[in-house]
């Protein structure tokens, strides 16, 4: 049918995809024409342990027995090296990169105080040190063909937050700071970047998913989304959204309408602060800023209308550079 969406003569990258969500993605993106990288160590579930080519090798040869194109990758999203090394096994097999979907993930959970350093590093390398690792290579062909669709996946627990999970709750939330700047950077070279907190089961999540709902917590009732936003359809960069069991909705940081405490004159103190909690902190009329500068712009123009009634303008200039 014509409205298909297919990634013909597309390359997509997937990382962590020897199993769970990132080989669902990798199956179905090929099922649609695009050519596959399948990424993926074949460490445990920790992130420790020798590493093993069988996972990624495996999906590649369900691939390719489907009649689908597909090349595995052994290397570690944690380490520059191990990116630079993903995306060229993208551009030495199939010249190019349109896709990646930053996937790979281990958990290291401990309450904080437990958490060694070890353990916040380990998680943090995987997750967000490795969508960087990743990211920075494709971003680089990306801009130069004026194409590209990246995906980063976050996670409930980085964006609500969840008991035991600081590291991998912080890489999450991280790559949510990641996005908000790629996206910008990405907007004139037609490099759109979204963000998706899955609910699935996998092996990362078996143990706490209610077993009466298994059926509907499969992978492939995430993956219609991610391919939706890795196609050339896809007319948003920015967002966040939730996915699973086959239900969608997306995330947003809300910024409340706020207001200047005490006289605009002079500097408040911690009192008014406190006087003025109930204003300060209502979310009523909030708003979504699409990047810093519509931010500052507000803070700025709570304060322009006392200068304008003045006579005088009170532009960012003025408000950047007070001397
Ligand atoms: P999974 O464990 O099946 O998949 C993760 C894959 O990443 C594994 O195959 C693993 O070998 C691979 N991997 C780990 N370290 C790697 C490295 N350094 N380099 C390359 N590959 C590496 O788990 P699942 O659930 O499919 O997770 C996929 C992503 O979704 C992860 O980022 C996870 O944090 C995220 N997520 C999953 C949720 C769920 O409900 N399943 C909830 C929220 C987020």
């Amino acid at each position: 049918p014509k409205d298909q969406i297919r990634f013909d003569g597309q390359v997509a990258i997937v990382t962590g995809a020897g199993g769970g969500l990132g080989r669902t993605y990798a199956l179905d993106l090929a099922r649609r024409g695009a050519k596959v990288v399948v990424n993926d160590l074949g460490g445990a579930r920790d992130g420790t342990g020798q590493g093993s080519a069988t996972p990624a090798q495996k999906v590649v040869d369900e691939i390719t027995a489907k009649g689908g194109e597909a090349v595995a990758s052994y290397d570690s999203v944690a380490t520059a090296e191990g990116g630079q090394n993903i995306v060229q096994t993208a551009l030495e097999n199939y010249g190019t990169v349109d896709i990646l979907i930053n996937n790979a993930g281990i958990l290291q959970d401990k309450s904080f105080v437990k958490m060694t350093p070890d353990t916040w590093q380990a998680v943090l390398d995987v997750h967000l040190n490795g969508a960087c690792n990743v990211t920075r290579p494709a971003f680089s062909v990306m801009r130069e063909k004026g194409y590209g669709r990246i995906i980063m996946t976050t996670s409930a627990a980085g964006l609500y937050g969840n008991f035991g999970q600081a590291n991998y709750s912080a890489a999450k939330m991280g790559l949510v700071g990641l996005m908000n700047t790629l996206k910008l950077e990405g907007r004139n070279h037609n490099i759109f970047v979204n963000t998706v907190a899955p609910l699935a089961a996998s092996r990362l999540t078996e143990d706490v998913m209610p077993a009466e709902f298994l059926d509907k917590l499969r992978p492939e009732f995430v993956s219609p989304l991610v391919i939706f936003l890795c196609s050339e359809r896809c007319p948003v960069s920015g967002h966040i959204y939730n996915a699973g069991m086959g239900s969608f909705n997306r995330a947003a940081v809300i910024t409340g309408p706020g207001a200047v405490a005490g006289d605009p004159e002079s500097i408040p103190t911690a009192e008014q602060v406190k006087g003025t909690l109930n204003q300060i902190q209502s979310l009523k009329d909030g708003k979504e800023y699409r990047e810093l500068n519509e931010q500052v712009a507000d803070v700025i123009n709570a304060f322009s209308r006392p200068a304008r009634d003045n006579g005088e303008s009170a532009d960012s200039k003025k408000f950047t550079d007070p001397a």
